[in-house]
């Protein structure tokens, strides 16, 4: 009988390897994801074998990540508690689908991960699971072993042979892809330390950004960045072209106290560079292109839209009814921002659209062609009635 395990070639998804041998009698099939890590996928391949794994699956799905993951929750304008852009979030429901699918090519009966039982990595993955294939068993190690430190995860790894990483580990649990990098853990744990100097890995600290600032412009097409300055890009090359240059600027850092899913709050770093500035600039062209109506009711969507994603509920129908309504609300949403990046600042510096419903006749002082400024009297006169009719009562003018 075959499992297949989500794979990163670290210390705890390699022991899981032979555990599952041991204590599942399962052959066990590694997979490895291409989330746009940055690191070398190919070497885990021979790695994966000698670890005991009878086959290695190296899968990459940047793209798809990017398009119908990333662009998706950006549309939405899902942020979660107002801080977060999701980046490990939504890269566990992509992961989970390729581990079914090759659960299906391979016929075998279960797939295994590495996510331990206090986070909301293990529910994201296993809510895909059990939503695109629900007769697949889920064996999470992390909820049954008795492997508690990184010291006892070593133990187990040298008793088997499996080699030990030597260089010293950082403190801090990371994960990272194509759309951000997060730390966890270590002296992060305490919410009163400010992160050490050498926590970030991707953006230069705003202290030591260049002292002059760089403008972009971005063009989008219903709500999808297609264009930097007037040159098209496909969706990749434009999330890290502007990791760089917003990460060379120093924009992108997020540092919050974030409530977990499983109940418990959790102190995390985030680096979203590209991300930050792609937010910004979306929201700044929705302040253009909607109106008034649909820019709120779409802020009370973002904000369930970011809990969805967060809590892993990707494949499900409120996510696919919610996207039908951002689609909607991007119909006009085209045009272009320019944004200024410096030193971790990333503001608005112009933006035009040609659906624009802002229009300088209408507001300039002085003309009343399509504004009559005499309509604003019955307007404030019923607008105010409730006002006018409970003052009234208050001060007993109503009683008999
Ligand atoms: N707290 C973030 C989230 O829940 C980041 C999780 C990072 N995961 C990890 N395995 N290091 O999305
Ligand atoms: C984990 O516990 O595996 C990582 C953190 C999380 O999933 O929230």
């Amino acid at each position: 009988k075959k499992i297949v395990l989500a794979y990163s070639g670290g210390l705890d998804t390699s022991i899981i390897i032979p555990w599952l041998k041991e204590n599942y009698g399962y052959e066990v099939i590694a997979m490895a994801a291409d989330v746009g890590q940055g690191e070398e996928l190919e070497p885990l391949r021979e790695k994966a074998i000698k670890t005991g794994a009878s086959k290695i699956y190296i899968e990459d799905v940047k793209e798809e990540f990017v398009t119908d993951f990333i662009f998706p929750t950006l549309k939405a304008g899902a942020i979660y508690e107002q801080k977060y852009l999701l980046g490990t979030s939504f890269a566990r429901p992509l992961i989970a689908k390729r581990l079914v699918e090759i659960a299906r090519q391979e016929g075998a009966e279960a797939i295994s991960h590495g996510a331990t039982g206090k986070g909301n990595d293990q529910v994201r993955f296993e809510l895909t699971v059990k939503a695109l294939a629900p007769d697949l068993k889920i064996i999470a190690p992390w909820r049954e072993w008795n492997i508690r430190s990184r010291e006892d995860a070593m133990d187990y790894a040298e008793a088997r042979g499996i080699p030990v990483p030597v260089t010293k580990k950082r403190p801090y649990s990371m994960d990272r892809n194509l759309w951000h990098l997060s730390h966890e853990g270590g002296d992060l744990e305490n919410p009163w330390n400010e992160p050490l100097e050498d926590l970030l890995m991707i953006i230069t600290p705003p202290e030591k950004a260049p002292d002059k600032p760089t403008y972009i412009e971005i063009d989008f097409e219903k709500g999808i960045p297609v264009a930097i300055n007037g040159e098209a890009q496909k969706p990749l090359d434009l999330v890290l072209y502007l990791n760089e240059v917003a990460a060379a600027n120093g924009v992108g850092i997020a540092d919050m106290v974030e409530n977990r899913l499983v109940g418990m709050k959790s102190r995390g770093v985030y680096e979203t560079p590209g991300g930050t500035v792609l937010y910004n600039a979306h929201r700044e062209l929705e302040y253009l292109c909607l109106d008034r109506q649909t820019l709120h009711f779409k802020e009370i969507v973002a904000a369930k839209y970011a809990e969805l994603v967060y809590d892993g509920v990707w494949y499900a129908p409120i996510r696919e009814a919610l996207d039908g309504f951002v689609d909607k609300t991007q119909e006009f949403v085209t045009g272009t921002v320019r944004m200024k990046l410096y030193k971790g600042n990333c503001t608005p510096a112009g933006t035009r659209s040609p659906y624009s419903l802002y229009n300088e006749e209408f507001v300039t002082f002085g003309e009343d062609q399509v504004y009559n400024q005499k309509d604003a009297e019955g307007f404030i006169n019923l607008f105010g009635l409730p006002l006018k009719v409970r003052a009234l009562m208050m001060h007993g003018k109503n009683k008999k």
